[in-house]
């Protein structure tokens, strides 16, 4: 049914609400669930969602169906009459339906608080086979394997509506702050982070197998084809020519002419068909060639925006970009994704010491925020995943910080006895996830932020501290996950910088007009990357980071 038809159907039908206004809109269960009964009982709403459960009762003569609408983990009691529609098609867990009525608390001593008496059913989206989620709880990873129905259950909606969460705080955030917020390009020519783990964005593919289809249904002209197509076109000039010295009238040289033009198309025509090769152009040392791809040079997802955000940084002050990030890393941890979301703040005539600061606050700041506004579903994550979540939100809200140079964190980690690390910890080692969960966890028990890495395992755009063997690099680490943000001051002298990006084996020529931000007004600057998902996973306290973000990508598995 179109909308229009809808809305018109749901005037026509609908009688006053309270206020005497006709009722259009759709009540959100939320918003009737978590007020007080008294601001509801006796009122008419229109409730849309889908059954949960539903049970017909009284020999057939009425059913019981917990709706649910997504805005809220909880469900509406519905209570529908024989009379008002066959209630063997509302029954089935995951019928959709519209329905129209009247608020009522119910009976003393029972559990709903408020229940809605349908007169009017609007609409019904049957199941009309069997309903493909079983009754019982799938786990999680099971539920991965039914990822266009997995948003109906209780944690993926609950994670949606955190994550949603989420995002408004940290545009709440940057906005209180003075940043802009820009949009930063999803394809690249640069690669940010300089480890080569990027996806490339190519027609070469497509193209080679559109020529490889064409020439066999059609097969490419010969050189005898092409030889012969040059005498008509020697034919065509022969008379054109006879024509001109016989002073011919001007109408039938024209129409000469003409031909001859259409005979030299025809072998240029044929030349181009002639020089199509099946698969992708390679050169003679075996290369691939870009001319003819999209871009006319090699391009790829991008695996952060922060190169491109530096530039409005360097002309509107303090910036941040907050969209899809990609890595083909052939990683199969708990803790990565192909795809994922990255939250990049960059501040003009800022130090690592303000980006440290910054990167504390936003983080205390969206965890008071959904202290605040997600009450309902980080108590189910209490109740179901984590029992210290909620706990875990208010002291990080609360308590500043650990920050400890790399220096002193390896230091604290090489005295660790009661432990055995996996990975030898020793100056100058890229701390793995059982170092940083280990400091963040056990040492500090609180968020830790480690600064000053050696520069041999750090991007080449960090800026070089004087040690000349540390960069001005911090990373946050967060109990639960480890590293949650990665940032940096950022290299503002171009000869260092030049030196940093030809000792990372990296071409200078893509990374001239990042210089440039260098040779005209070079700032102080800094900036950091906090992956999205891993903040979701730290709220949530659930186990694997396919589960906070609607649609995983990870090696193996892009489903939809
Ligand atoms: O530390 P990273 O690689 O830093 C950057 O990309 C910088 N350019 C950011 C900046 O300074 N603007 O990534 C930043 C964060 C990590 O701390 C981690 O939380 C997350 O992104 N991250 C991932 N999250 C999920 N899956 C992956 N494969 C991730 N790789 C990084
Ligand atoms: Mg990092």
């Amino acid at each position: 049914m179109e909308v229009a038809e809808v809305a018109t159907k749901m005037a026509a039908t609908s009688l006053g609400n309270p206020e005497g206004r006709v009722l259009r809109r759709m009540t959100k269960i939320n918003k009737i669930l978590e007020d007080d009964v008294a601001n509801w009982a006796g009122r008419r709403v229109l409730v849309g969602g889908w059954v949960k459960t539903g049970r017909e009762q009284g020999k057939g003569s009425f059913a019981f169906l917990e709706v649910n609408d997504g805005s809220c983990l909880a469900n509406l009691q519905v209570i529908c009459d024989a009379a008002t529609y066959p209630l063997a098609e509302l029954v089935p867990t995951g019928t959709s339906v519209l329905v129209e009525g009247e608020l009522k608390p119910p009976p003393e001593g029972v559990k709903q608080r408020i229940e809605l008496k349908v007169d009017r059913v609007l609409e019904v989206g049957p199941v009309g086979e069997k309903y493909p989620l079983p009754k019982t709880r799938l786990t999680l990873e099971n539920l991965r394997d039914f990822m266009h129905l997995r948003a109906r259950t209780n944690t993926i909606s609950a994670v949606a509506r955190i994550r949603d969460e989420l995002a408004h705080a940290t545009h709440a955030f940057f906005r209180q702050n003075g940043f802009r917020y820009i949009h930063t390009p999803i394809l690249t020519t640069s690669d940010c982070e300089g480890a080569g783990e990027m996806f490339q964005a190519t027609v070469l593919f497509s193209q080679a197998e559109k020529i490889a289809k064409e020439l066999k249904e059609n097969p490419p002209p010969s050189e005898s084809d092409i030889e012969a197509a040059k005498l008509v076109v020697k034919e065509k000039g022969d008379i054109v020519a006879q024509l001109k010295s016989t002073k011919a009238s001007k109408a039938e040289i024209t129409a000469a002419v003409s031909e001859l033009n259409r005979a030299k198309e025809a072998v240029s025509r044929l030349e181009e068909r002639y020089k199509l090769k099946p698969g992708i152009p390679t050169n003679p040392d075996g290369r691939f060639v870009f001319d003819s791809d999209f871009f006319k040079k090699p391009a790829f997802l991008t695996v952060s925006g922060q190169l491109q955000v530096e530039t409005y940084a360097c002309a509107i002050g303090s910036v941040y970009t907050f969209g899809p990030t990609f890595r083909a890393e052939n990683s199969h941890t708990s803790r990565h994704l192909a795809e994922f979301w990255m939250v990049e703040p960059e501040m003009a005539f800022a130090t690592l010491e303000d980006d440290m600061d910054y990167a504390e606050e936003y983080v205390k700041f969206m965890c008071q925020w959904l202290l605040d506004n997600s009450k309902g579903d980080m108590e189910f994550m209490v109740k179901n995943y984590d029992k210290t979540a909620i706990e875990r939100l208010k002291l990080v809200a609360s308590t500043p910080f650990a920050r400890v140079s790399y220096t002193e964190a390896v230091e604290i980690l090489m005295g660790v006895t009661e432990k055995k690390f996996e990975n030898k910890v020793e100056w100058g080692i890229d701390l793995a996830s059982e170092h940083e969960r280990y400091l963040t966890e056990v040492i500090f028990k609180k968020p830790v932020i480690v600064y000053n890495y050696p520069k041999g395992i750090k991007a080449f755009y960090m800026r070089l501290n004087d040690d000349q063997k540390t960069v001005a690099a911090m990373d946050v680490l967060v109990p639960k996950v480890g590293e949650l943000i990665g940032g940096s001051q950022r290299e503002e002298r171009i000869d260092i910088l030049k030196q940093r990006i030809l000792d990372s084996d990296l071409p200078l020529e893509i990374y001239e007009w990042y210089l440039d931000l260098r040779r005209y007004g070079t700032v102080k600057h800094s900036g950091f990357g906090l992956g999205f998902e891993r903040m979701i996973l730290f709220a949530t306290g659930l186990d694997n980071i396919r589960d906070v973000i609607p649609f995983p990508r990870y090696p193996g598995r892009a489903d939809l």
